[in-house]
C-alpha cells in the first residue's frame, strides 16, 4: 500500500463484502488478479492443492479479514487475517487504532538463525566431554561441510553460523551429546535447508565423536530467531463507557500479572496472542504449528510457563506493552510461494523480507493480547463476542439470508445465544 493511503479504513466494517474488497484494492494497489484470490477458497486450485499434499481431494475454506489501522515501524499497512473466530479481526483493528496515537508498533526481528539438532548416542559417560571437545575443535570443518549443502542460501548471505554441543549425561537411554547447528536461513522459514544440512552432517559428526547419530532435525524452539514488538497507549485513550483510562490501564496490568504468575491463566493469555499471530501466519501460508510450538516452549523457558507479553505503566502514565517470541517464518519457498492467496497477502502488506513479516506478526500478537485484556478487565469478553457468534449460531440453526441478522439480533437481545433458541426462531419464521 502507498504511504499516502494509510491503513485507516473508517466505516470499513459496515460495507458489504465486495465493496470492502474494492476498497482494499484501491488502498493497496493490488491487481484484480491478486484480489480475486481473496474471493473464494479457490484462491488455491485443486490442482495446486494436489501438488502440496498427498491424497488431496479438495480445498478447505476459512474467512479472510483485513485488520485496519496498523502502523509497524512507521509504515502503514493492512493486515490479512485468516481465522474462524469472531472478534479477532475487530479486536486487532481497534487496538491498532489506539496504538496509532503514539506512532503504532515498534518491532524488531533477530537474524534468521535456526537450530538444527543432531542426537549422538552410544558415547559412554566418561567419554562425553572428550567427544564434545573433539566436535568443537573441528567446528570450522563441520560448518564448512554444512555450508556446502545449499549454495543458493550461501549466495543470498545465509548458511552455517555456529556450532553448539550440549551434554545430556542422564537420559532414559543413557548419556547423549546434542549438536546444534546454527544456520542462517535468510528469507526462508528454513526447515528444509536445516534438515538437509543436519542429515548431511551426520557421518562427519559420527566420525569425530565416535558415537552414533540418531535424530537429525530442526528445533522449533527457535530462540535465536526472536521478534519483539512494543507499543504505548496514552492513558486517556483507554477510557470508555464508565471506565476511566487509569482504571482500564491498571485493570490490564492486573490481568497481565495473573498470567505472569499462573500457568492456567498464561495458557489462555498466550492463546489470545496466538489468535492474532496464527491468523496472519496462516494468511501467508506459513507453518503455524511451528510458530505455536516455538511460542509455548519459549513461554516455559525458565522452567515455568508464563505470559509471552508484559504490560506496565510508564512514568508518563501511559500503558506500555511488549511481546517477544520466536518467529520462524519465511516469504520464499514452501507453500508461501505456491499459494496464490498467500502471495497476494504478502503483497498486500508490502513485505519484502522474512524479518519484516516477523515484525508485523509480533505487533499483531501484541494488539490481539491488548484487545483481550482490555475486554476481560472491563466489560468481559462476551459482549463483543456475542454479535458475531450469534450469527454463527443462527446459521447453524438453519437461518438463511436476511433472517440470519434478524435472528442473531434477537438472540443477543434475549441474552440467549443458544442453538435451541435459534432453532425455535428459525421454525417461527418458516
Ligand atoms: C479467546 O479466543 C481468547 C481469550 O481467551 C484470550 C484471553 O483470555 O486473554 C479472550
Amino acid at each position: 500500500m502507498t504511504e499516502a493511503d494509510g491503513s485507516r479504513l473508517p466505516g470499513f466494517y459496515k460495507l458489504p463484502l465486495r465493496e470492502r474488497l474494492a476498497q482494499v484494492g484501491r488502498a493497496s494497489g493490488l491487481t484484480d488478479e491478486a484480489l480475486s484470490t481473496f474471493e473464494s477458497a479457490a484462491g488455491l486450485s485443486a490442482e495446486q492443492a494436489d501438488h502440496m499434499i498427498e491424497n488431496a481431494v479438495g480445498i478447505y475454506g476459512l474467512p479472510l479479514g483485513i485488520a485496519a489501522n496498523f502502523i509497524v515501524n512507521g509504515r502503514e499497512l493492512l493486515v490479512p487475517m485468516v481465522i474462524e473466530e469472531p472478534s479477532v479481526v475487530a479486536g486487532a483493528s481497534f487496538m491498532a487504532k489506539l496504538a496509532r496515537r503514539d506512532g503504532g508498533f515498534r518491532a524488531q526481528a533477530d537474524d534468521p538463525h535456526m537450530i538444527g539438532q543432531l542426537q549422538v548416542l552410544d558415547i559412554p559417560a566418561d567419554r562425553l566431554e572428550r567427544a564434545r571437545q573433539a566436535l568443537l575443535d573441528r567446528r570450522q570443518e563441520i560448518l564448512a561441510a554444512a555450508d556446502e549443502v545449499d549454495p543458493v542460501i550461501r549466495q543470498l548471505g545465509g548458511g552455517a553460523r555456529d556450532l553448539v554441543v550440549r551434554s545430556l549425561p542422564e537420559t532414559a537411554v543413557g548419556p547423549m551429546l546434542i549438536v546444534h547447528l546454527i544456520y542462517d536461513t535468510r528469507d526462508a522459514m528454513g526447515a528444509n535447508a536445516v534438515n538437509t544440512a543436519v542429515e548431511r552432517l551426520a557421518p562427519l559428526v559420527e566420525e569425530i565423536s565416535a558415537g552414533r547419530v540418531h535424530l537429525r532435525i530442526l528445533s522449533n524452539l527457535a530462540d535465536r530467531r526472536l521478534a519483539r514488538a512494543e507499543c504505548s497507549i496514552p492513558v486517556e485513550t483507554l477510557a470508555f463507557d464508565t471506565f476511566s483510562g487509569a482504571q482500564v490501564r491498571d485493570g490490564i496490568i492486573e490481568a497481565w500479572a495473573f498470567a505472569d504468575a499462573d500457568p492456567y491463566r498464561a495458557a489462555t493469555h498466550n492463546k489470545g496472542i496466538m489468535n492474532g499471530v496464527d491468523a496472519v501466519v496462516i494468511a501467508t501460508a506459513n507453518d503455524w504449528r511451528a510458530i505455536e510450538a516455538g511460542a509455548h516452549a519459549y513461554a516455559a523457558r525458565d522452567g515455568r510457563y508464563r505470559s509471552l507479553s508484559r504490560w506496565w505503566a510508564g512514568d508518563d502514565g501511559a500503558l506500555h506493552g511488549q511481546l517477544e517470541m520466536p518467529m520462524a517464518v519465511g516469504i520464499v519457498g514452501g507453500a508461501t510461494r505456491v499459494h496464490p492467496t498467500a502471495r497476494a497477502c504478502l503483497r498486500l502488506m508490502g513485505v519484502e523480507t522474512a524479518a519484516q513479516l516477523a515484525e508485523i506478526l509480533v505487533s499483531v500478537g501484541l494488539a490481539q493480547n491488548l484487545a483481550a485484556l482490555r475486554a476481560l478487565a472491563t466489560e468481559g469478553i462476551q459482549r463483543g463476542h456475542m454479535g458475531l457468534h450469534a450469527r454463527q449460531v443462527a446459521i447453524a440453526a438453519g437461518a438463511e439470508g436476511e433472517a440470519i441478522e434478524r435472528i442473531a439480533r434477537q438472540l443477543v437481545e434475549e441474552q440467549a445465544v443458544r442453538i435451541d433458541r435459534a432453532q425455535q426462531l428459525v421454525q417461527a419464521e418458516e
